[in-house]
């Protein structure tokens, strides 16, 4: 970080640009053909089909950045990122794509709805919501095995993920123990693709997939789902303003059996909500249909579903799991 507050300023003014080259790195392919091998500009270009004068720019900017070095006329994706640009479960482009399309969505939406509060309405496509679970999936392969080591599962035999999209974290849950069956309760269109998506993931059969409505008594008509050791909230109160977020925590701990626990992973945040930058615009992203809770708040709403024994845990600087018992 520069010096001085106009420093500061001028490098958060630039930092679209930024965030635009590494979409379109992604976009374009470039990450994963340097995650398969260092190459020359040219070659990039070639093995791309892109322009090659564009491509030189994009990848200098690329090394500046502190992702892609420089050998020589090759260039090489840095150690550390060509794990996560392999094509499988854990690869990080559906994650950018995402984020390309939120930058298009700021860009259009921050200034009117700063100015009146509201935005105009958004409907996901069919190709939308694939495009959203293929983003979480990709965010749950890199933080869903911490969560499940995080979490003792070893006395769990039944959880539920509440808004668990594709399966994702049911398969993280399941892989921690071959005793674990895991329901995925979320809206029709996104549990639709979900059997598919945990076909090939080893633990498919022990996973079963619920269309419903959280915002629903019971999770929706005809719906019974109680009696969960583990309930999981992942990724979801920040969705909800808070009326519509401790209404949430209480549906969920009623799904729990007696000494049952219900997690909840989100972003994390200080108490006063404005020293976590990235939290801080995270919530800036929810618009005025949701936020991102402080500890306090969170603790509070747990302790009113009839949870206690209330435990935190880290996980890096931005996100965190509080995880409290049923009484019983
Ligand atoms: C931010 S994603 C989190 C997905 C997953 N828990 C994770 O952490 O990867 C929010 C999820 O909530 C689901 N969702 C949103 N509104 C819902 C509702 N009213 N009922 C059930 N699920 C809902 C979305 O479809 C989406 O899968």
């Amino acid at each position: 970080m520069a010096d001085g507050a106009l420093a500061r300023l001028d490098s958060y003014r630039w930092a679209f640009a930024s965030h635009r080259v590494l979409t379109v790195a992604a976009r374009t392919g470039i990450f994963s053909r340097l995650a398969k091998a260092p190459a020359s500009l040219e070659e990039l270009a070639a093995a791309l089909g892109i322009d090659p004068f564009a491509t030189a720019k994009i990848v200098r900017a690329l090394c500046a950045m502190g992702l892609v070095t420089a050998h020589g006329k090759e260039y090489a994706l840095e150690a550390e990122l060509v794990e996560w640009f392999q094509g499988d479960e854990r690869d990080q482009v559906a994650g950018l794509e995402h984020s390309h399309d939120l930058y298009d969505g700021w860009g259009a939406t921050i200034e009117g709805w700063v100015r009146t509060g509201t935005m105009p309405p958004r409907k996901r496509s069919a190709e939308g919501v694939e495009r959203f679970a293929a983003a979480m999936r990709a965010g749950a392969a890199r933080h869903a095995p911490e969560v499940a080591r995080a979490l003792d599962l070893r006395a769990v035999r039944r959880a539920l993920d509440i808004g668990g999209g594709t399966g994702a974290y049911a398969v993280h849950l399941c892989r921690q123990n071959a005793d674990l069956h895991a329901v995925v309760l979320d809206l029709p269109p996104v549990v639709a693709l979900g059997p598919a998506n945990v076909a090939g993931s080893g633990v498919g059969g022990r996973i079963s997939f619920v269309a419903g409505d959280f915002h629903q008594p019971n999770f929706g008509a005809g719906i019974e789902l109680s009696g969960f050791d583990l309930a999981l909230l992942c990724s979801i109160i920040h969705q909800e303003r808070p009326d519509g977020a401790q209404a949430l925590i209480h549906c969920a701990a009623g799904s729990l059996a007696p000494g049952g626990r219900l997690a909840i992973v989100d972003f994390s945040i200080d108490d006063e909500q404005r020293e976590v930058l990235s939290s801080c615009l995270f919530a800036i992203n929810m618009r005025s249909f949701g936020d991102t809770y402080p500890e306090p708040v969170i603790r509070g709403w747990m302790a009113a579903a009839g949870l206690s024994d209330i435990a935190r845990t880290d996980f890096g600087p931005s996100r965190w799991m509080f995880a409290g018992t049923k009484i019983a």
